[in-house]
């Protein structure tokens, strides 16, 4: 009678705190918001594991907390307790039961690994190249973005590859994060459910600047998409026609700003990664051979171009990636930017 007493009081407290701890977690708002498809298996998955948490946490510290205060020893107590050789039943239950809850656990898991990674042959792609430090994003239509746009509820595959070393990406709102590999291609399928912007981090550390590899999504209707694919597409083409003429320093800054120049060389004097572009153009410079050039149009285009032919002396060789993807207009533009930095 007294046993059973005690049993319903600790089953109970065991309920009370379980709700108590699951509730806990939930308001401590341990998620971002949730902007993809693939994120809501992820996010049933991981409640499930929270129940879970909070329940055994419960069935653990109640019965030794319970045990601690109701059966303590009285002061005048000073017989020993019962000689106990062991319980094999309560061995086999606490062996098997845990068994059942991983293997189930497991199979779920498999189960929402495949609604994740599901595939739809409609998706659009778009090739994502990641370099030290930034994000380029190629896309089908033939033009080039520092930003990723993607239309609201359809799948894209981001085929993805480095210019240099392992980077990550990965966009909290949309749960999933996966490698992005040198000579390597990996896929990041996501269907985006909710507009709105959301930042692309890099979640491998890859260098000094790895903090501020950062790039921004934004989440489009479809007609907005369309827009401003079409939009993308005529600019493309009027840079491609204007840097037939005349180089422009204008267009060469914009340039700097969201090619990834930036990232490695200042145009104010102070040290990057890579030599400063403020009176550059027309200085001698000292490469790591030894040999001296002057910063002419000349070097410059080729050092755009194939950067690991010539590294200055006291800079890291094959540090920059390759920008031969630049149409030879939009250098001679980033040439004449340098120019205008004294
Ligand atoms: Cu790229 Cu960290």
């Amino acid at each position: 009678m007294q046993n059973k007493k005690h049993l319903i009081i600790i089953s109970v407290l065991i309920l009370i705190l379980s709700g108590l701890v699951y509730y806990g977690l939930l308001a401590s708002n341990l998620f971002p918001t949730q902007a993809a498809n693939q994120a809501i298996p992820i996010d049933w998955l991981f409640d499930l594991e929270l129940k879970l948490i909070a329940f055994f946490f419960s069935v653990i510290m109640v019965p030794m907390v319970y045990s601690l205060v109701v059966f303590r020893k009285s002061d005048d107590d000073q017989s020993d307790g019962p000689h106990m050789e062991g319980n094999t039943t309560l061995e086999i239950v606490w062996t098997v039961i845990p068994l059942i809850i991983v293997i189930i656990l497991g199979i779920i898991g498999a189960d929402n690994l495949k609604q994740v990674l599901a595939v739809d042959p409609q998706a659009n792609e778009i090739k994502v190249v990641g370099f030290q430090w930034g994000w380029r994003f190629e896309y089908p239509q033939g033009f080039v973005s520092n930003e990723l746009y993607l239309p609201i509820d359809q799948q894209t595959v981001l085929k993805m590859e480095s210019s240099d070393v392992i980077h990550s990406f990965w966009v909290p709102e949309f749960r999933i994060k996966k490698d992005v590999l040198p000579g390597q291609i990996t896929e990041y399928r996501v269907t985006p459910n909710l507009l709105g912007s959301y930042v692309v981090s890099c979640a491998e550390l890859c260098g000094s600047k790895h903090a501020y590899m950062l790039g921004n999504i934004h989440v489009v209707s479809e007609n907005e998409y369309t827009t401003w694919v079409d939009d993308q597409v005529k600019l493309a083409k009027e840079i491609e026609l204007a840097s037939l003429g005349k180089p422009d320093s204008g267009r060469g800054k914009q340039l700097y700003e969201t090619a990834g120049c930036k990232a490695c060389h200042s145009n104010n004097g102070s040290k990057g990664t890579g030599p400063t572009w403020s009176g550059l153009f027309g200085q001698e410079v000292t490469l790591a051979d030894g040999s001296v050039v002057v910063a002419d149009e000349q070097y410059l285009f080729n050092s755009i171009k194939q950067p690991a032919l010539q590294t200055v002396e006291g800079y890291p060789s094959n540090a920059m990636p390759d920008f031969s993807y630049l149409k030879d207009g939009q250098i001679n533009d980033l040439i004449e930017y340098i120019k205008t930095l004294e």
